[in-house]
């Protein structure tokens, strides 16, 4: 009996395919069994602390991210939002954070580069954490924003880019009303329709569906989320809103909106598919696992206020 359960447990490691911790807690299942003389309750206690070691696998993700938006402010909320990002970090370690733009206000003016971000995120940045960004309309307003693209600690090859980690592929787009189109459009689904990537996440810095303010943009629903429904992108990120919003699934895809990271707060309402909307500063948490996508946003007050799941469907 114990024996058919330690090789259930083995079983499910590798239909788990969790990788090496979990393989070695396989490997460590077999020793026991091999071992008879070291007597039931030894076994048992053994099996024990291997499917701890297997709990423990599975919870770890295979990526960990944050993300946040309209940020540089320079302001006390701006940082305070930072020190909840740092405190996750310490106790959630992460290497990248999406950074969606409007990364500089009021004009995108790359002279404040150092109150606007390198203060404010100076505890993640000496810990190597990586900010990949996007443009927003505040960041176009001087040079068109290529100061910005030109400025290393943003990670940006150009105003759209796409990079690959581990399982997951991320789509940077330029969302502002003087963006090339006619380049970009195929140039995405060029990308998209040869990525191989399980998980594929866009962002840009404008909504497509919202119940903020400004609400949802119509071309963008036309001409991006048939894009997002046919190569299965599972999550658009996004700020402009200066709210937090969260969608279930719209065709597949799930809208989030993480506008809360440091810009004067603005209304939020709901609309049929919001699964929650809050006028709050924090930032978001994403953990990827194989099978799902976990999100957490989190509050200045650290506080996780809004929790949701994007399960992995397979064609
Ligand atoms: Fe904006």
């Amino acid at each position: 009996m114990q024996r058919r359960s330690l090789l259930i447990l083995g079983g499910v490691a590798v239909a788990a395919g969790i990788g090496k911790v979990a393989l070695s807690a396989m490997n460590a299942v077999s020793s026991p069994m091999q071992n008879e003389s070291s007597g039931a309750s030894g076994a048992i206690a053994q099996a024990q602390q291997d499917s701890s070691t297997l709990a423990q696998a599975r919870k770890q993700p295979l990526l960990r991210f944050v993300a946040t938006a309209d940020t540089g402010s320079s302001n006390e909320n701006q940082y305070a939002v930072a020190a909840a990002m740092t405190r996750y970090y310490q106790q959630n370690p992460y290497k990248l954070v999406v950074l969606a733009g409007d990364n500089i206000y009021t004009d995108g003016e790359i002279d404040k580069i150092n109150s606007a971000f390198e203060q404010p995120y100076q505890a993640l940045l000496k810990n190597g954490v990586v900010f990949r960004a996007c443009l927003g309309n505040h960041d176009i307003r001087s040079a068109n924003g290529d100061r910005q693209v030109q400025y290393p600690g943003f990670h940006m090859p150009g105003r759209y880019y796409t990079f690959r980690d581990k399982a997951v592929q991320f789509f940077v787009l330029d969302t502002n009303v003087n963006t090339d189109w006619s380049t970009q459009l195929p140039w995405l689904e060029k990308e998209l329709s040869r990525s191989n990537a399980p998980w594929k996440i866009v962002y840009g810095h404008h909504p497509i569906y919202s119940s903020g303010v400004y609400g949802n943009t119509q071309g963008f629903i036309e001409n991006l989320s048939p894009l997002f429904k046919k190569y299965g992108v599972q999550l658009y990120i996004n700020g402009h809103e200066h709210s937090y919003e969260r969608t279930r699934p719209i065709n597949g895809t799930t809208y989030v909106i993480t506008g809360n990271g440091g810009a004067h707060l603005r209304a939020v309402g709901r609309s049929p598919w919001t699964e929650y909307s809050a006028s709050r500063y924090g930032f978001t948490a994403f953990e990827v696992f194989s099978d799902r996508i976990n999100i957490q946003a989190i509050a200045t007050d650290h506080q996780v206020f809004d929790r949701g799941t994007i399960p992995l469907k397979v064609a």
